[in-house]
This record gives structure tokens, sequence and C-alpha cells, in this order.
């Protein structure tokens, strides 16, 4: 593990306020989310490991929403720009936020592929160098969309020009600007006072600081990706779509460095906040999402959905399983095709079959549910045996009623269990029993059947012609 950073002269502001009109949603651009976790979020984990003295957030017509998403870490402030006159304005918005610091850091909402690593590199060549200005840039293949750096014919930087206010010639330059800067704050909001709106967007451009430094004869650098994709913008659900398919493959390949075997990795999806244990094998075609946490020596899958699920070591999740805020004690099997609603408790060794459905019950140690069942609102405790085709009847059509199971209870295949009702420990269901009273410890419980009845001539019917 490398040495934590610390940046305690550096302000970080995150820019975050556009409408994101590209978009064309109702969900602010900056809380879209990047598997499973919104851009803003990605953004704000990857400054944070920076360690700065503080954050500011600027945020417009969305605050709240965006607010409430984010909840209030320590040392992040929360700066609104009333209109979204540009970057260049929202940055301007910062400055009370800012006083104290030597040097600001200022990032894009939209940009989630970027790592510490580079931020980290940005902030060294900025204050090793003694520039005023430095950014990040990168020659892209297709530079559309952002602002071209400009050079002289000695190559030095002159200026940066958007794409809606480039010339044909421009815009074939491919080094673009990242969006992401550094600069002295003893000369940023002085610069930013000079930016004029005299433009296509007619709005203040953060980029525009570019030329009023080198008119005042500041230093201006840019540094270069080597990982061009880190500093992707989202502007629109195409490059979302871009930017999922690079982070789940810099996910994947940390999971496999980390010593988990994942087959067909282009076949899996694997969101942002899972955990995956060591020698856990992942099948092909499995979605991880959400919080899922997985320990060390599992296998899931192939084709298994598991979202915000929970599984200790050596869990075996067979095909076709969908697995929803549920947890699975070790050595437990689920599947193939079962499903484990929310708040499904599985204990060590349980065995659950095809086709079954557990919702909100606790099933004890050792207890197999092998096919055709639903449990429902249940307590069954350890080394039962649940026949094919039971049934939990938990609901009246308005409210949920609990059925209790002590342990190394048997149950009949095709048993109704009429909720609420017990059943004592060691006792036997007779298959076909319908449940509605407490059924007493040990012995057999079944219920009346009808009679059977043997037809001697019949007919089997013949298929008409
Ligand atoms: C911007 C840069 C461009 C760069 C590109 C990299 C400007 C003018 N352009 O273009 O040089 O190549 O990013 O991705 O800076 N925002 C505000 N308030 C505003 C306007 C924008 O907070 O008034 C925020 C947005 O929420 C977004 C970020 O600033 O997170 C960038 O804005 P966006 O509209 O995406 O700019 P780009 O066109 O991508
Ligand atoms: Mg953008």
């Amino acid at each position: 593990m490398s040495e934590p950073l610390h940046y305690p002269d550096l302000v970080v502001c995150v820019l975050a306020a556009g409408q994101g009109k590209r978009m064309r949603s109702v969900l602010p651009k900056v809380l879209h989310p990047v598997l499973g976790k919104s851009m803003l979020l990605h953004v704000l984990h990857t400054v944070e490991e920076l360690q700065p003295k503080g954050i500011a957030v600027v945020t417009g017509d969305s605050a709240e929403k965006v607010r409430e998403h984010v909840g209030q870490p320590a040392n992040l402030q929360w700066v609104v720009q009333d209109k979204q006159l540009g970057t260049g304005h929202a940055v301007t918005q910062c400055d009370t936020v800012c006083e104290d610091a030597t040097n600001i850091m200022i990032v894009c909402g939209d940009t989630p592929l970027l790592t510490c690593q580079t931020l980290d590199s940005l902030a060294k060549a900025h204050q090793g160098s003694g520039a005023e200005v430095t950014f990040l840039s990168a020659v892209l293949d297709n530079p559309f969309g952002y602002g071209r750096v400009i050079r002289d014919e000695s190559g030095e930087i002159s200026a940066i020009i958007e794409e809606r206010d480039a010339n044909e010639d421009q815009k074939e330059i491919c080094e673009v600007t990242s969006g992401i800067y550094c600069v002295k704050q003893n000369v940023l909001f002085k610069l930013l006072q000079k930016v004029g709106n005299n433009n296509a967007q007619g709005e203040y451009y953060l980029p525009d600081i570019v030329p009023l430094a080198l008119a005042e004869n500041m230093r201006v650098q840019a540094i270069q990706m080597h990982d061009v994709n880190e500093i992707l913008g989202v502007n629109d659900r195409v490059q979302l779509a871009v930017a999922e398919g690079y982070m789940q493959k810099r996910i994947i390949r940390d999971w496999q460095r980390n010593g988990v075997t994942i087959e067909q990795p282009d076949s899996v999806r694997i969101e942002a906040s899972v955990r995956l244990g060591t020698d856990t094998v992942i099948g092909a075609g499995c979605q991880l999402l959400g919080n899922t946490c997985i320990g060390d020596e599992c296998h899931v899958g192939p084709y298994a959905i598991l979202e915000d699920a929970w599984l200790d070591d050596a869990v075996k999740i067979l095909p076709f399983t969908h697995v929803e805020s549920a947890t699975v004690a070790s050595h437990a099997k689920v599947g193939p095709y079962a499903h484990l609603r929310p708040g499904a408790q599985l204990d060590e060794s349980v065995h659950i079959g095809n086709f079954v459905e557990i919702k909100k019950s606790v099933i004890g140690e050792g207890s197999k549910i092998n096919h055709l069942t639903y449990i429902g609102d249940a307590v069954i405790g350890s080394d039962c045996n649940i026949g094919a085709g039971t049934i939990t009847c938990n609901y009246d059509g308005a409210n949920k009623f609990e059925t209790r199971i002590g342990d190394r209870v048997f149950v009949g295949s095709d048993t109704k269990l009429i909720a609420p009702v017990e059943v004592g420990s060691d006792a036997t269901i007779g298959a076909g029993s319908i449940i509605t009273k407490k059924v007493k410890e040990g012995g057999l419980t079944l219920s009346a059947r009808p009679e059977q009845r043997h037809v001697v001539d019949w007919q089997r019917p013949k298929k008409k012609i």
C-alpha cells in the first residue's frame, strides 16, 4: 500500500451545477450512475483520497437533490450557483471557501474515470514547477466536444478554444483540455474577474483564464495524460455507456489481480461498490450489483444476479439464481433458479434448490428446501427438510402472518402452512397437509386426505381422427 496523500494547502472545487441538457433527463447529470454509483460520488471519493484542506461542490437548480444524495462529509462545503453562467462563473462562486488555500484544483463532476494518482501527479507537477496555472490535457483520436489546446509556432500554449467557438482548422486539433486545473489561489479569482462571455454560448468559460494568465506573463503548463480515457467527460448517454465500459474493465482487472477468477469477463457486470474475496469464482453472465459483498472461495453463477447480497465464505450460488438484499452464511448452496428476496437469511450449510422463493425468513443451519417452494415471513430451525411444493400461506390479502418451525422438522411435499402457525421441533407433517393449528413436537401430523377410489372399467379417451 502506498502512503496516504495529504494536501493541507489545497481546496478542490467540484463543478456540478450544469443542467446537463444533453442527457435529456429529469435526473441531474452528475447523479447518473456509472456502475451503480453516481458520477459525482465517483469524483468525490477520488478527490477525498487526496485529503485536501477542503472540498467545495458547486450545485445549481438541483442543489437539494444533489445534497440529499451526497450527505454531508466533514470537509465538504456546498456552494450554490444560482444561474449556470459557465464554468468560470461556477468557480467564482467558490471564492470564500478558497480564501485560506494556497492552490485551488478544479475538477468537473462529469468525469467519473479520473483517478487519484492522476490528480496527485497534477498537484505535484503544479507545486513543483511554480506555474500559476497547470491543467491536464490529452491527445484524443476524436476530440469532438472538448476545448482544444491552441499552441503558437514555437509550441507554447496560447489559448483554449471550445468546440462551439472553434474554426474548422482549430477543430482539427487533437490536443484537448480535460477541464481539470490547478491554479494558485492568489491569481485565480483575479483572473476570473477578467473573463468575459463573448463566445458562442454567452458563458464565462474557466479555460479563458489561460490566455489572461499568459497576457500577464504568468506560467501556464499542460500535463499530458497517459490514460486518455480518464478524462472522458460524460455529456450524453452515449458517453455514459462508454465511461461505464472503461470502468468495468478497470474494476474487473483489479479484482482479477486481487485473486478473483472471472469467467468470460466481457459478459459480467460488477458494480463499483461490490466487494469480493480471494479464490472466489464468478461465472459468465453474472451481475453483481449495489453493495454486494462476497467472501472467499465462493462460486457464483453462471448467470446469477446478486444485488445488495451478503455471502460468507465458501458459498455456492448455482446458475440463474437471483439474490436481493439477502444474507447467506458459509457452505450454503443456493439454486439453480432460486430467488432470495429481501430479508432472507440463510444460516450455515443451508441448501436451497430450484424454483424456491424465500422472503424475509430465517432458515436455520443445515436445513434443506430443495424444490418448488415459497417461504415468506418464517423462522425455520436447524436440520429441517421442507418438501417440494411447500407453501407458507402468509398473506390474507391485507396482512402478513408468521410461520415458526422448530428444529429437525420434516415437512411432507405439497404442505400448506396457513399462518400464523407454529410447528414444534422433531415434528413430521404428512404430504399434502393443510396445517391451520399448532403442530405438536415429535410424532406425525397430517390433515385428512380425500378418499382414493379405483374405477376398474374406466377407458382412456381416444384421439378423434
Ligand atoms: C468543459 C470545458 C472543456 C473541457 C471539457 C472536459 C469549459 C467552458 N469547457 O466542457 O474545455 O474540454 O469540459 O470535459 O469549461 N458546470 C457548472 N456551472 C456552469 C456550467 C457547467 O457547474 O455554469 C459544471 C457542469 O455540471 C459540469 C462541468 O461544469 O460538471 C463542465 O460543464 P460541461 O457543460 O459538461 O462542459 P463541457 O462542454 O463538457
Ligand atoms: Mg462535460
